[in-house]
């Protein structure tokens, strides 16, 4: 339904739990990995838990072999704990990053082309890229950090508490400083990481922009003026890292004076304890590597707690793409050899706020050519656009056959059309692939020759060094327009459908070419619905029936004879073109 496109709808913005959800239960997550890296950091956070005990039994005097062995051990053991657990993390975020990619991957693939009008690729590519990375870090990395550090910092409790409870009194007063200044650089490191990040982008969605659009920038003599945008987005990200390095030296300034206090708290009090009697040395020098392995833990805390935002944000970006509808395919019709005639009824249609089409009839007959004509922007490969299905009618409907369009299932219906568009692009590959390209059987070379001598490519393609299997660069940009055109028609041709749509196809041929290739298109049309676009009056006049269109309404359906009498569009048009009309006028 057009109202997919209705640009007055509110934006969906699903909240940041719901938008988890979404994604968790549209991806298979690797929980296995990500239960094993849990297990594996809550083993490390009991190590952690044992070796400052350990420690100070060897520090304090107790070197028999029993206790050296047990220390040296846990220690052995925690230096391979970290190492697997960092093994089953990447494993967990790679395999959840993949799955996020495929995701969106299929997603992206199948929304309907509406979506595309109002997203920018630059945009969706991120989605993809980017924010699948955020997301998985959180899988891999933060999910079995949290439940680690929550054993570990009960356990630090625990033990402090059986050493004596003044010890975990002391620590308490720390906590405010160390929850402070690891808030603080677990904040700073977030903002300025994302500022930094933008402003990178910033410069990546320039530079896109600029270098494909180099021939416009030499064209206006604008490599000054472009140098100078260039620049200042570049300076633009020096400045905010030099902003960050300040930020970040204070931080870091506070995070050593928080040391310095804990030391001096932990100094301190403990040997007024140890004096009191209230706890041993061993006990004293226990709790200092205790306490100091606190306010590492409080600071992973707040960075482990950042990345998870990170993710949230990406994963509501992805969740809004993942709860877009996919297109509808239409029923379960399939396209019959013979369709019968292709109708508009009172088609009605707007891309988004104006009305391009105005309740537009007409009939397409069975077997029949149909050229539509009219001045720019008057609606022509809109209507191209809405026989492809790629929208729907606002109003009114199009009809095969007397069936509506909405009962063929697209795939059907799609197979069943060639459709050669303005501008023909072509993919990175060879002219063998792209003359195939979306048809689902083999074809001999005999069958290629043939469609690419119809098309007058053939003479092309064989002075090509590989012919068919020469490469044509990526987007086709090696070849001409007038080349791309024509590989575009031998698709066609090779594609034999029931229904053709070309819209100006042979309009970046020269003349000469162009007869050639009207020539092919004469045999291609033989037993077709077809319907072209064109420009040329001239190269349509022999259509068996001709639509003029006028700022998205019908203005005259008939015969070059019948419009050229009747039809005073029709007549301006191609006055123009001969020459015999006044520009002003037109
Ligand atoms: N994807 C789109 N989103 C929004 N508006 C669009 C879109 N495509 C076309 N339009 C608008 O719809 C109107 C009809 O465009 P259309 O491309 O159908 O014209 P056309 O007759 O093919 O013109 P031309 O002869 O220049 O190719 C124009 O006003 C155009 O601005
Ligand atoms: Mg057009």
């Amino acid at each position: 339904m057009a109202n997919n496109v209705n640009p007055r709808e509110p934006e969906k913005k699903p909240g940041i739990w719901r938008s988890f959800w979404t994604l968790m239960t549209s991806v298979k997550a690797p929980w296995g990995w990500v239960g094993a890296a849990t297990l594996v950091s809550l083993f490390g956070a009991q190590l952690s838990l044992m070796i400052p005990d350990a420690t100070a039994k060897v520090a304090t005097g107790d070197i028999s072999m029993g206790a050296i062995l047990f220390m040296v051990v846990c220690m052995f053991l925690s230096a391979l704990e970290q190492a697997v657990s960092q093994i089953l993390s990447r494993i967990a975020s790679s395999k959840t990053e993949m799955n996020f990619q495929k995701l969106m991957l299929k997603k992206n693939l199948s929304l309907p082309m509406p979506f595309f009008d109002r997203n920018m690729a630059s945009r969706l590519i991120t989605r993809t890229t980017s924010d699948s990375t955020l997301v998985a870090e959180f899988f891999g990395w933060s999910i079995p950090y949290f439940p680690a550090a929550l054993y570990r910092l009960v356990g630090v409790a625990i033990i402090l508490n059986s050493y004596n409870w003044r010890l975990v009194a002391l620590e308490a007063v720390m906590f405010p400083v160390i929850l402070l200044v690891s808030f603080f650089s677990g904040r700073v490191g977030f903002t300025w990481n994302n500022r930094i990040q933008g402003k990178l982008s910033e410069l990546g969605g320039y530079l896109a922009e600029i270098l494909v659009n180099v021939p416009l920038v030499k064209v206006f003599v604008k490599e000054k003026v472009e140098e100078e945008k260039g620049k200042e987005a570049i300076e633009g990200i020096y400045k905010t890292k030099k902003k960050y390095l300040a930020f970040s030296s204070t931080i870091s300034f506070l995070s050593s004076s928080e040391s310095i206090l804990q030391t001096v708290v932990v100094v301190l009090g403990g040997a007024a304890l140890v004096n009191a009697g209230h706890i041993t040395l061993e006990q004293w020098i226990a709790f200092y590597m205790y306490a100091t392995n606190l306010v590492r833990l409080f600071q992973n805390i707040f960075r482990y707690y950042e990345t998870i935002k990170r993710a949230q944000g990406s994963s509501r970006r992805m969740a809004e793409i993942i709860v877009e509808k996919s297109e509808d395919m239409g029923g379960g019709r399939t396209v019959p050899s013979q369709p019968g005639d292709l109708k508009f009824e009172n088609v009605t249609f707007r891309y988004d706020t104006d009305t391009v089409l105005k309740n537009v009839s007409f009939t397409l007959p069975a077997g029949k050519t149909t050229a539509l004509v009219g001045p720019s922007g008057a609606g022509k490969s809109t209507i191209f656009g809405l026989l492809e299905r790629f929208y729907d009618p606002e109003s009114g409907r199009v009809t095969l056959g007397g069936v509506d369009a909405k009962e063929f299932h697209k795939s059907s219906w799609r197979q069943a059309i060639g459709y050669v568009p303005q501008s023909s692009p072509l993919f990175s590959g060879t002219i063998r692939s792209n003359m195939t390209y979306g048809l689902d059987r083999t074809f001999t070379d005999e069958e290629l020759a043939r469609a690419a001598k119809d098309a007058n490519i053939y003479e092309f393609i064989l002075s090509c060094d590989n012919g068919f299997d020469t490469d044509v660069g990526e987007r086709g940009c090696k070849l001409s327009g007038g080349q791309r055109q024509r590989i575009a028609i031998a698709r066609a041709l090779l594609k034999d459908p029931q229904i053709l749509l070309m819209d100006e196809a042979t309009s970046s041929l020269d003349p000469e070419a162009r007869s050639e290739v009207e020539k092919a298109m004469e045999r291609l049309k033989e037993g077709r619905t077809t319907v072209i676009v064109a420009h040329e009056i001239r190269s349509i006049e022999d259509a068996d029936q001709i639509v003029v269109l006028s700022g998205g309404e019908v203005n005259g359906i008939g015969s070059a004879g019948q419009l050229a009498s009747g039809n005073a569009l029709y007549r301006r048009l191609k006055d123009l073109q001969d020459g015999t009309a006044v520009l002003g006028k037109a």
